[in-house]
């Protein structure tokens, strides 16, 4: 028999309780609620549906369905007690989140009250969007915890004897429109910087910053090299082509510059965005272009110990 495989959702779907994801501020609704007065109160608190409550005691729960049955066939002064859904399932906040997800689609309700065990109070509210939200959270968490485990708690560095190394790493850039390709060099760096031990937030800057420079070979100087130098406390990236050049690199700089032609734009790009976040990602950034020549952008990652404010001297020049 195949071996059974739970996979992480399912495990956490299992660990999960409704009280971990559930919503805490309820809005509720009284049964003498006039219905026309319901669209108001879903829109302002941005829900589509809701508890009644009469004298702190649940007795029905009203939602936008019901909502849009009053509006086609009933009549102006209905209260909301002629309305709701009277056999309300409830759910208590100790219950796994499994059985939540269960309820939730056999019943076909879009929201279900959770209730306090002990106190049988109503302390809280779960739609299937509450459970999702904290599923990924919960994920995240993991993710991270799991990321930080897997860091080795030497970096390699620290096993080679030798008064300077490096590594150097190297990254063929093609121009064009294969967007297939787009992000290649910047996967490989990362994947290679998180092999070597290097911190995953650190790995994920230089992957981000040398992801735009990519692009930017790809769409504007028909390719170049990338060249990642990894020294024992920080990561220097060069980008190299031999393209048109640019003419005024502050303007280049600016957040929102591009001159991406239409078929650049087509595929998603040309936000003028690129050389802003690669600042961004950079404790230091350098870009020399000569037109008829070619551009080099240099940046450096600094690892280890805490991300510095991003410099004001990020030395730009023509
Ligand atoms: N290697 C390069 N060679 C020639 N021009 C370049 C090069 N890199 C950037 N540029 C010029 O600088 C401009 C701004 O680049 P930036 O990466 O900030 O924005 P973008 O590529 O136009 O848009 P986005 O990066 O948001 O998709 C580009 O539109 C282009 O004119
Ligand atoms: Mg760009």
């Amino acid at each position: 028999m195949p071996e059974l495989e739970i996979t992480k959702i399912q495990e956490l779907v299992y660990e999960l309780r409704v009280g971990d994801v559930m919503k805490k501020e309820v809005i509720t609704v009284t049964p003498s609620t006039p219905v026309s007065e319901l669209r108001g109160i879903l829109r302002d608190n941005r829900i589509s549906g809701t508890p009644v409550i009469e004298d702190g005691c649940l007795v029905g729960i009203i939602s936008i369905e019901d909502f849009i049955r009053w509006l086609a066939e009933g009549s102006p002064n209905c209260a909301i007690a002629d309305w709701m859904t009277r056999n309300v399932i409830t759910l208590f906040q100790d219950e796994p989140l499994i059985q939540a997800i269960n309820k939730l689609e056999r019943f076909g309700f879009g929201r279900l009250p959770v209730f306090a065990r002990d106190t049988k109070k109503m302390i809280g509210i779960l739609t299937k969007g509450d459970s999702i939200v904290g599923l990924l959270k919960k994920l995240d968490v993991d993710y991270r915890q799991a990321e930080m485990h897997s860091v080795r708690s030497k970096h390699i560095f620290e096993d080679i004897v030798a008064d300077r190394s490096s590594l150097i790493f190297e990254y063929d850039v093609a121009g064009g429109s294969n967007v297939e390709r787009a992000g290649a060099s910047a996967s490989g760096l990362k994947t290679s910087l998180m092999r070597l031990g290097i911190n995953p937030q650190t790995a994920r800057r230089a992957a981000i910053a040398t992801y735009e420079a990519e692009m930017n070979l790809m769409f504007f100087a028909n390719g170049g090299l990338i060249t990642a130098i990894i020294e024992s406390n920080s990561i220097w990236i060069e980008m190299t082509d031999d393209g048109p050049g640019i003419e005024n690199v502050d303007q280049a700089m600016r957040p929102g510059f591009s001159t991406a032609p239409d078929w650049v734009r087509e595929l998603g790009f040309g936000a003028g965005m690129g050389l802003h976040n690669i600042k961004t990602c950079a404790d230091r950034m350098r870009l020399d272009s000569t037109v008829g020549v070619g551009t080099r952008l240099e940046i450096e990652i600094l690892v280890g110990g805490k991300r510095e404010v991003i410099r004001d001297h990020a030395t730009v020049t023509a």
